[in-house]
Formats: structure tokens, sequence, C-alpha cells
């Protein structure tokens, strides 16, 4: 098997030296810059178009066919010919105004390939393939052409046929929600049916046994891979279906059962890019950048007006069940409709309430608040069918006065980040849009969280179909006139439009941190974040919540907790990238708990990140040096196995000599058992310092690194 490989490595190598093809030829390849990754393009005697990819000589993507069906036309993949093939290299630095590293390299080798159909109707087609060396992505261009307008797209199939039963950590194919846990199997071990009606979740749509991507697989040979889609624009999201034969995947659109198809566009236009990311191993897919180089450079320019920030909110308290965001206090989370929700006015979002954070925010070195149930509607935010026209964004709720709110907190430092629960009724959102930005600017406003909870209005529509993808980009678009940055929750999954976009600054899109507070099932298990790491934030920015030291939730949950340690909850704000980062507990929770320093001392914009090991599903530690400071932060962590590892902080300046301050879990800590347990040590250090890092199941380790 490995030496048939080989000889087609070795066949593509000589193909490769002739940089494009003849028209009458059926094949064509392109490889990475370092030449370990080649993208072989192909039409088979059917004249339908496929690929293949290989690393090092080894096959990862096996022989795949790609096509489309086409309403009330003619397969679009069938006796195709190759009209021209185009090669060319690219190579540039760009900059992120914010992010996990300043400097970008994009360099890669594109192979373009005209098709056209042989008979009627004699449609052209392009296919662009990108080869990185962390990677490849591949798009369809559909040509302006005479007699194709515009085309109503039933499905794409694109295939991705694998070369073994591999490992694959996988959330179902919802085509409402990503916030499902991860599961960890064999491709023909994949259930996703059995995901279907799971109670925690405000909407789910799981048609058919397909999953969600980011899908991160790891092969026999010890390969990391991970298929996933950048520039998701004007187009359905894309699931996996399973192939339990083959195996493999074949993309499934998420459609509109409302319109009867998946997609509709106008000629020309080009497709998302389909992305493989490949690596020997797994800390490698986290330092790929190849979600956000195959998006477009900036359109917004200058975004200074967002900075990176850290934040509370009137959030947790809610969650917890200690107020509500109604004000007539029927709509606490997790007790909607029971006894214990009708408890009467504990509204959460007052303006004394307000102040209160507002002051321990600003001796905490903690820019931005935020505050959930401010505005008029929530009485009937859930439960309800009927939710046009209920929010209101720009109505404040009468015990909060929130010109009053804003002010007190300017004055003190801190920005109120404004919040728009939409309840998924995103037409009653766009038709308030301009006003509920322009209300924000008059204030000095700078960021939103949106949120998009239940099943959509207009029934049919699904929040990751393209008539949702073009929702969510409006709102990029429109809050961007009014230099809002936002960070959605219920989104569609980020595919790196953040470099394109920059005021796409986070989201969540997974099993965020509430559910630990009101989840039926136990919340997010310890192995949760360290797959996250290698799955979902592949993807980009994760608005996960961490910090929450108050772990039992003892006294207002007997049922539910979180299930780490406190020491892990320190390193999430390393590990979890995110340009705004919450500090989720109640104040109450941070007093008196030395811990709180790393909180306080934590960066939230970086030069530049290392990802120093890891295993996906098992650990990872990340290093992260802050922008303007030269100061570097570390976090570790494990799911349920305890670990022991030493990392090297050779990345360090050279000469320069820091304070370091690790937060670690104590040795008898456990995220079950004993989950408060930590210990806090400062030593001096330097490029030359190894620490040994001891983590506790389902712990974790902070460090600090200060320069002196
Ligand atoms: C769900 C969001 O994920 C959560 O953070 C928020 O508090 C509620 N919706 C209310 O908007
Ligand atoms: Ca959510």
């Amino acid at each position: 098997m490995k030496i048939f490989n080989y000889f087609f490595y070795y066949v593509w190598f000589v193909l490769s030296l002739f940089s494009s093809c003849t028209p009458q030829s059926k094949s064509s390849m392109q490889s990475s810059p370092d030449q370990n990754i080649s993208v072989s393009f192909f039409l088979n005697d059917a004249g339908m178009p496929g690929y293949k990819v290989s690393y090092k000589g080894e096959t990862v993507i096996d022989s795949s066919l790609m096509g489309f069906d086409i309403k009330e036309n003619p397969y679009l993949g069938k006796n195709m010919k190759i009209t021209g093939v185009e090669n060319s290299p690219f190579n540039e630095i760009w900059e992120m105004p914010w992010g996990e590293k300043r400097k970008v390299e994009n360099h890669y080798n594109q192979m373009t390939v005209n098709l056209e159909e042989q008979l009627e109707p004699r449609r052209k087609l392009n296919v662009v393939f990108r080869v990185y060396n962390d990677g490849l992505g591949f798009r369809y261009e559909f040509l302006e052409q005479p007699g194709l307008n515009e085309v109503i797209i039933m499905d794409e199939d694109t295939r991705f046929n694998l070369t073994d039963n591999h490992i694959c950590w996988w959330i179902p194919g919802d085509w409402d929600i990503y916030e499902h846990l991860y599961n960890e199997t064999p491709i023909t071990e994949i259930d996703a049916l059995s995901k279907r009606g799971n109670p925690n979740l405000g909407q789910t749509y799981i048609p058919q046994n397909a999953v969600n991507t980011p899908l991160t697989m790891k092969t026999t040979t010890g390969l990391h891979l991970s298929i996933h889609e950048a520039n998701l624009t004007d187009y359905a999201g894309m699931t996996l279906k399973v192939d339990k034969d083959v195996p493999g995947f074949t993309s499934e659109l998420v459609g509109s059962d409302r319109l009867g198809y998946k997609l509709k566009r106008s000629l020309p236009f080009s497709t998302p890019w389909r992305t493989l990311q490949v690596s020997e191993t797994a800390t490698g897919l986290i330092e790929s950048d190849l979600i956000v180089n195959l998006n477009e450079p900036n359109k917004l320019d200058d975004v200074s007006w967002f900075q990176p920030v850290k934040y509370m909110g009137i959030w947790w308290e809610m969650h917890l069940g200690i107020s509500t965001w109604d004000i007539s206090g029927t709509q606490d989370a997790g007790n909607v409709g029971s006894e214990k929700a009708a408890t009467g006015t504990r509204h959460g979002a007052t303006t004394e309430n307000a102040k209160r954070y507002i002051n321990f925010a600003s001796e905490n070195n903690i820019g931005a608040l935020l505050v959930e149930g401010w505005n008029t509607g929530w009485e009937r935010w859930t439960g309800f069918e009927d939710r046009e026209g209920v929010f209101d964004f720009v109505t404040p709720y009468p015990d909060y006065n929130l010109k009053e709110v804003v002010q007190y907190g300017r004055e003190r430092g801190v920005e109120i980040m404004m919040h728009h629960e939409t309840s998924a009724a995103p037409r009653t959102y766009e038709q308030q849009l301009d006003t509920a930005f322009a209300l924000m600017q008059s204030l000095g406003l700078h960021a939103v969280k949106t949120g998009y909870v239940g099943k959509i209005i207009p029934k049919g529509e699904y929040h990751h179909g393209q008539w949702m993808v073009n929702h969510y980009q409006k709102v990029i678009e429109t809050a961007a006139k009014y230099q809002v940055a936002v960070n959605a929750h219920e989104p569609i999954k980020a595919t790196g439009k953040r470099r394109t976009w920059p005021n796409a600054i986070s989201r969540e899109g997974l099993r965020g941190q509430e559910f630990n507070a009101w989840a039926s099932d136990g919340g997010n298990p310890p192995n949760h974040l360290p797959t996250v790491a290698f799955t979902r934030m592949l993807a980009g920015p994760i608005d996960y919540t961490p910090g929450i030291f108050n772990i039992k939730l003892e006294p207002y949950k007997d049922e539910n907790r979180v299930n780490t340690t406190l020491a892990q909850q320190l390193a999430l704000y390393v590990v979890i990238y995110s340009p705004i980062q919450m500090a989720a507990d109640l104040p109450e929770s941070y007093e008196g708990h030395p811990a709180f320093q790393f909180i306080r001392d934590v960066g939230v914009d970086w030069d530049q990140s290392k990802v120093l090991n890891g295993e996906v599903g098992r650990y990872v530690t990340i290093a992260r040096e802050e922008r303007g400071t030269g100061n570097w932060f570390l976090g570790a962590i494990t799911n349920e196995v305890p670990r022991s590892f030493e990392v090297r902080l050779d990345f360090l300046e050279p000469g320069q000599k820091y304070e370091a301050t690790l937060y670690k879990d104590g040795p008898d800590a456990h995220w079950n058992d004993n989950p408060t347990s930590y210990e806090i040590e400062t030593i001096e250090a330097d490029a030359s310092t190894a620490l040994t890092l001891n983590l506790a199941p389902g712990g974790g380790c902070a460090v600090s690194i200060l320069k002196k």
C-alpha cells in the first residue's frame, strides 16, 4: 500500500513539473510551498470532477468526486472537460488588528481548473485550490455565462473519502445549534441521530446522520486532520453526512423548509472554501492560520474603536436563578414555567445592581460590563410560538437608567456591553438594527452581545441556513457602520470572516459555561474543553465565559456544578482564545480569593501564541505574549486524567528577567472531590527556566510571567 502511494506521489511530482496542463488533459496537480501537501484534480471516465490529497506521499483524501444538484437543471458535475488550468504562487504577511498573534503569513500555491460541460447546456465551473503548508482550501466559482443567471442549489456534493476508519471528535450536524457535547468515535460509529431531542436545547434539528464542522480526526498513522469551511458568505452552512462504507463524508448543506431548497444565488458567485487542515501534531491544528487566510483582507480598515477587553456581566446570577431577565420575575433560566420561577420581582438589570458590578470591575482591571435583561420584552422571550415584535432594543425597563449606568461606568473606566437577545426573531431585530446601533453610538458603546434562542421565525428557516447566514452578515455590516463590534450567541459558525470584518469579535457556537448552571445532564464534563481547543476553536474566537470560582454553585444550585478545578478556570483565559474574556462569576465569589489576581493581570490581546503540548480531548498547554507589554501568560488544562509535564520557557526574551506566578492545583485537588484546592507560587524566571506543571484530574495551571 505504501509503495503504491509513493508511486503516485512520484507520478504527481513529475506531472507537477509542468505547471499547467493542456486543454485535453484529464488531471492536474498542485503542491504546498514546502511540497508536503499535494492535491490532484481529475476527471473520471464519466467526466465527473474529483480530487485527491496526499501528505508526504500518504493519501489523506482518497479520490473524491464533487458536483451540484441544481433545481430544474441537469446535475452539474458530469460530462465535463478541462478547458484550462492556471497555477500561481502567493505570499504575503498581513496583520491582525487584534488576535492570537500580530503577523500572519499567507503563503500558498493556487490552482484554478476551468471546467465546461461537453454537452448542452455547456455550463462552466471553476474549481480553485489553494495549497498551504498547513492544509488546503478549495471552492467552486460559478462564472457569469449566457443563459444562466441564477442557480437554485438543492445540494452540494463534495465528497471527503478517507483512507481508514479515523477517530473523530464530532458533534451532530444540527441545523439549529452547535451546543452539543463532543463525542470521540471512529467514523463508522458516528450516530448523530441518537443526539436528537436534547432537553437542554432551545432549538435542535438533526435531520440525518451528519456532523458539524470543524470535524477533527486522527489517523492510525498519527496525522491530525480537520475539515471545516472558510468565508461562509451568502451560502448555506455545510454539515458532513457520514458514509460508513467508504468511510468518509459528503457535504450536506443546511436547507430551508420554507423555500424548499438549500440556497439560491445569482451568477457570478463563489462558494465558501472547503478546508482541510493537516498536521503531524494535534498542536499544529491550533497553530494553523488556514481559516483566516482563506478570507479576504480587512474591509473596515481602522477598528481601534474596539479594544480587546475583560468584562463582567449581570448574567451568571440569572443562570443561577438568583435574579431574572424580565422585570416580572417569571423567566429565570432553567426554571421557566416551574414553581421555583414564579417568585416575584428579582430583576437583575437594575441601575443599582449595575453600579455594584461597575464598582467591582473598575477596582479590578476589568474594562466592560454586560447587562442582560435591560430592555423590555423578556416576559415573552421563550416558551411562546409568536415572538415577533416582542423585543425592543432601545427601551430600558423602568428600574434601569441606561444613560446613568453608562455615565457611571465611563467615569470609572468601565464600558457597558450592550445586549440584544432576539429570541430567534431576526426580522424584528432587522427592523430595529439601525436605531439600536445608533443608540449605542450616541452613548459611546462599542460592543454588543447578540442572542438567537429558539426556533427561527419564519418557520422552516434554521440558524445555519443561507437566510440566517445573510442575517448574521447584515448585523455585522450594519454594526460596523456604527462602530459596533459583535459577540454572537447561537451564531452561525466562525469561518474566519473576522479577517474581513474585524468587528466580528467573538461568538458562542458551542456548549458554553452556562450549561454548568442548569443543564439536566450534569454540565460539561472534564474532557469538554480539552476537546473544544482542537475542534470548535479552530474556527475562531470563543465566548466561553470562564472564571467560575464558586465551582459547586452553592447555595444556589443543588444538581449543577462546574466540572473542573478552580485553577483550570484560570487557565482557560489563555487556552480558550477570545478578544473579550468574561470574569463570569459573581463579584462576591471573587472576593477574598488570592487567585483572582490572575484574572486582574491576564492579557486579552496577543503578539504571538505558542501551543506547547496537547492531545485532542486529553490536555493542552498554550503560552501567549501580550501586546504592548511583552508579558507572557500560560495556561494548561487536562481532562479527568492527572498529568505532570515540564514546559520550557525558551520563548521568553533572551536576557530578560521575569516574575512568574503559578496558580496551580493543590496536591489534593480534584475536579469532583476538591475543586477549589489551589496554590500560588512566585519564582524568578528567564528563557532558561523549565516549569514542572502538575495538573489534578479535571485540573489546570495558569501562569503569569511578568517582566521585571
Ligand atoms: C443564551 C446565551 O448563550 C446566554 O449567554 C444568554 O444569557 C441567554 N441566551 C439570554 O440571552
Ligand atoms: Ca447559548
